[in-house]
């Protein structure tokens, strides 16, 4: 809620609190003509929320059952782009999915996962204590849709670069806005600016190269947030990336040779 106060010239400030709602009758001026603003710009462009005007989503499951995620447009769209670097030994989390989808010259994949149950997995580990996986030993790690799991994301990201042969190159995603997943609620951490990805891994990654990205828009966010799917948005949506807005924070950070 917003509270008014006068400043020199007698015009009004906006500033936090909740104190200023209960007084109507305050004689500030400035509020006044601020109300009047705002009412105009309501009646100038008003929202009609549609589909949208919803307090539970359309979809429990990112838009799935309705067709593709709009996250994994933009997650997609940035391996595809990325897809020379996916070569060699090559290291996913969870399953090899998008190793097989996008790589070219995979010699060999392997699957690493906390989840001792997950039976593609060849590396059981938690990445932020991941001291039993050798160093300097893969080629490319595709680290999408985690690090918001992992408490201690700092060290998942040195542990991620002490694993990469030198030269090799991780591809991270991160969730910059998201849903909490159904099964996570005690255990999804982190929504991560890319700002506070180009320090993490520019730290982490001192010597070698980092490209930060944010993929996104106020429309596809609220989109994904609902549950629509990519299919009922058009490619000219989904292609304008605001920076005020990134839904999905992509990173490519390649180890110093
Ligand atoms: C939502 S999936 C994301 C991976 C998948 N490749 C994708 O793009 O959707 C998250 C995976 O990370 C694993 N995970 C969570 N915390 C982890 C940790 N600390 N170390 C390693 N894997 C972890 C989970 O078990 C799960 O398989």
């Amino acid at each position: 809620m917003i509270l008014l106060r006068r400043n020199q010239a007698n015009e009004a400030d906006e500033v936090t609190s909740s104190a200023m709602v209960d007084r109507p009758n305050a004689p500030f001026r400035g509020y006044d003509r601020l109300r009047w603003r705002q009412r105009l710009e309501r009646l100038r462009r008003p929202a009609w929320l549609g589909t949208i005007r919803r307090t539970k989503p359309l979809s429990d499951h990112w838009g799935r059952d309705r067709g593709t995620p709009v996250d994994r447009y933009y997650i997609e769209r940035f391996l595809a782009e990325e897809q020379d670097a996916i070569r060699g030994r090559v290291l996913e989390v969870m399953s090899a999915d998008y190793t097989e989808r996008f790589g070219s010259a995979v010699e060999r994949r392997d699957v690493l996962d906390i989840d001792a149950e997950n039976e593609v997995a060849t590396i059981v580990a938690d990445l932020a204590a991941a001291d039993s996986v050798p160093s300097d030993i893969f080629d490319c790690f595709i680290l999408t849709q985690t690090l918001q799991y992992i408490y201690d994301v700092k060290a998942a990201v040195e542990h991620a670069h002490r694993i990469l042969r030198p030269g090799g190159t991780l591809l991270c995603t991160v969730p910059a806005i998201s849903r909490i997943a159904r099964l996570q609620l005690e255990s999804e951490y982190w929504r991560l600016t890319p700002e506070a990805c180009s320090r993490l891994f520019r730290d982490v990654f001192a010597r070698g190269e980092v490209a930060v990205r944010g993929h996104g828009n106020v429309l596809t966010a609220v989109a994904f947030l609902v549950g629509m799917a990519v299919e009922e948005l058009s490619p000219r949506e989904l292609d304008r990336d605001d920076p005020f807005f990134p839904l999905v924070v992509t990173v490519r950070a390649t180890k110093s040779a």
